[in-house]
């Protein structure tokens, strides 16, 4: 490619590749968005979009709404610039817009950041009633939304809900997508979709940040994404996360002791463990040790409250067999760990003060 054009061996713009962005452009109409090329910002990963969010928009001091729990990364880069985190409780439709409202009007909040479809750790996918309602407090409230997307083009019971930009009539959403799980994570390629003086900004910190990603890296994986083989190989992977999924949520069912629940992820590659009363995370996922198996704490994607009794299991890496004799194991870890609260084991933890 360089013989072909010496250009890609230069200097680029901070934007990013031109046929590239117009082939997002073009893509993100089917999330509902109308965006231009000069809406879009290439990054190196979408983390490296996150971290230019919350560097240009957050300072020391601001207040940011996440959802609890949440993706750690995102939780470290926005600590990292001093914000303060409010935590938005999350429940099967997604996170409750109902006390958003309240938090805005007492915090006044720079940010929120959500990630709606196929959620990290816990695999919810907001519905669609939610997006609306939160494009609306953004305009009314003049809230910056970072609406992360790695996930949408991995909804496995029906097309993902439009993104919550597509309702963004004000230019208060920013869109963070990701070609990690669509392609490879190796190439380190994402993009930021946003208008008018949030992408003039967004630009202007890319430019000084690493200037621009790789034109080479970036012009190979747009003649990847415009030739039909891509959409062949979105289509098998799809199908195999599908499989996966559904394996696992049918050993779940077979072997976890009653009282452990699960949520059922509509897309994405995650889903959370609910563990029963009595039994801490961190105990879990010590015993699972003790097993063989190992899975995400779920402590470690809060914000600050106290932790949930949660694991997140993700299907995206093992075969089917391969997860299923891990929740196995786990059932065992867990019902052990069930065994010991009957007989009122656990008590041993708490050791008297003499
Ligand atoms: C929710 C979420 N956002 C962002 C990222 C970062 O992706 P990228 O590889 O594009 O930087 C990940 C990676 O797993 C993720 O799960």
């Amino acid at each position: 490619m360089a013989l072909e054009d010496p250009r890609f061996l230069q200097y680029g713009t901070p934007q990013g590749d031109f046929h590239l962005r117009s082939w997002i452009a073009e893509r993100s109409a089917s999330m509902g968005i109308t965006a231009r090329p000069e809406d879009i910002l290439v990054t190196s990963g979408s983390q490296q979009a996150i971290d230019l969010i919350a560097r240009t928009f957050v300072g020391p001091g601001d207040y940011v709404l996440v959802e609890s729990p949440t993706f750690i990364t995102a939780l470290d880069i926005l600590e990292g610039r001093g914000a303060k985190l409010l935590s938005v409780p999350l429940e099967a439709e997604g996170p409750r817009v109902d006390q958003i409202a309240s938090l805005i009007e007492r915090y006044r909040p720079r940010l929120m950041y959500t990630i709606p479809t196929g959620h990290n750790p816990t695999g919810i996918t907001m519905a669609e009633e939610r997006r609306r309602q939160l494009a609306s407090l953004a305009r009314r409230h003049n809230l910056l939304i970072l609406e992360d997307d790695s996930c949408s083009e991995f909804a496995y019971d029906a097309d993902a809900p439009p993104a919550v930009k597509a309702f963004d009539a004000g230019g208060h959403v920013a869109l963070v997508v990701s070609f990690s799980k669509t392609v490879i994570p190796g190439l380190r390629v994402g993009c930021v979709i946003a208008h008018g003086p949030l992408m003039a900004r967004l630009a202007e910190s890319k430019s000084l940040g690493d200037r621009f990603t790789s034109p080479l890296i970036q012009r190979t994986l747009w003649r990847y994404l415009s030739a039909p083989q891509y959409m062949r190989d979105l289509t098998g992977a799809r199908e195999t996360y599908r499989r996966r999924r559904d394996a696992l949520l049918r050993t779940l069912k077979e072997v976890m002791p009653a009282g452990v629940k699960w949520t059922h992820p509509a897309a994405g590659f995650n889903l959370w463990l609910h563990l029963p009363d009595g039994i801490r995370a961190a105990e879990a996922f010590e015993e699972g040790l003790k097993e063989g198996v190992a899975c995400a704490l779920g402590d470690l994607f809060l914000p600050h409250e106290p932790p949930p009794a949660g694991l997140r299991i993700s299907f995206a890496d093992n075969p089917e067999e391969v997860a299923a004799e891990g929740v196995r194991r786990l059932a065992r870890a867990i019902a052990r760990l069930l065994s010991r609260v009957d007989r009122g084991e656990q008590e041993a933890e708490f050791v008297t003060t003499v």
